[in-house]
């Protein structure tokens, strides 16, 4: 299958934080971040393979800074590396100041998307070709976070085993 370009599948997103998305302290909801890079992510991966795609899992995100009220949050995504129908995609999350234009990276985080055929069937999806420096280290650091993932989603079906046709239940007293 061809290759595509990183580059290709550059989405960003800008955003201003109004008081629907805001916590007690005037800050963006962590919840809301976290759909604003599904979203942009989601994206990335159409646009690299140009099927409907679903999330398979998202790493963890670290909130580095908080987005004020008023100020524009900004995201930016592209796909970094694919396997046979999965695409890792690397999301950054940029805090501007709305007086200042000040910017400051507020989250990065890497998701994995799986593209998807008319009958909702994992499909193939093309290999990417890195190339900007950054483009080039995560394509050549995504096998080992890959393999990390795969252990964590082994974990994952265990645990749901484990807790299948449980509800978590208050202490008795
Ligand atoms: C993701 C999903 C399509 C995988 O389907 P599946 O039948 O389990 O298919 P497979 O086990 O063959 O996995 C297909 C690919 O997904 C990858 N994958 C599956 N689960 C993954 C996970 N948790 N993290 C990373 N990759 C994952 C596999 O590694 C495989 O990649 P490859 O083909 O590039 O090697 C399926 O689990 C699903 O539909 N999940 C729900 C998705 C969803 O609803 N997302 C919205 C969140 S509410």
């Amino acid at each position: 299958m061809d290759k595509r370009l990183a580059t290709d599948s550059i989405t960003i997103k800008t955003a201003q934080i109004l008081p629907p998305d805001t916590n007690a302290y005037g800050t963006l909801f962590g919840g809301k971040l976290m759909a604003y890079i599904d979203d942009v992510a989601l994206i990335a991966a159409v646009r690299h393979s140009r099927h409907t795609c679903v999330t398979a899992s998202t790493d963890s995100v670290d909130f580095l800074a908080p987005v004020k009220l008023g100020d524009f949050v900004i995201l930016e995504a592209f796909v970094t590396s694919t396997h046979k129908t999965s695409m890792e995609v690397f999301v950054k999350a940029l805090t501007e100041s709305f007086e200042t234009g000040k910017k400051n990276v507020c989250a990065t985080a890497f998701l994995t998307f799986v593209a998807l055929n008319e009958d909702d069937k994992p499909v193939p999806v093309p290999g990417v070709i890195p190339k900007t420096s950054q483009q080039l280290e995560l394509y050549d650091s995504a096998p080992l976070r890959r393999k990390r993932r795969s252990e964590k989603r082994r974990q994952s079906i265990k645990m749901a085993k484990e807790f299948s046709g449980e509800i978590i239940k208050r202490k008795e007293r």
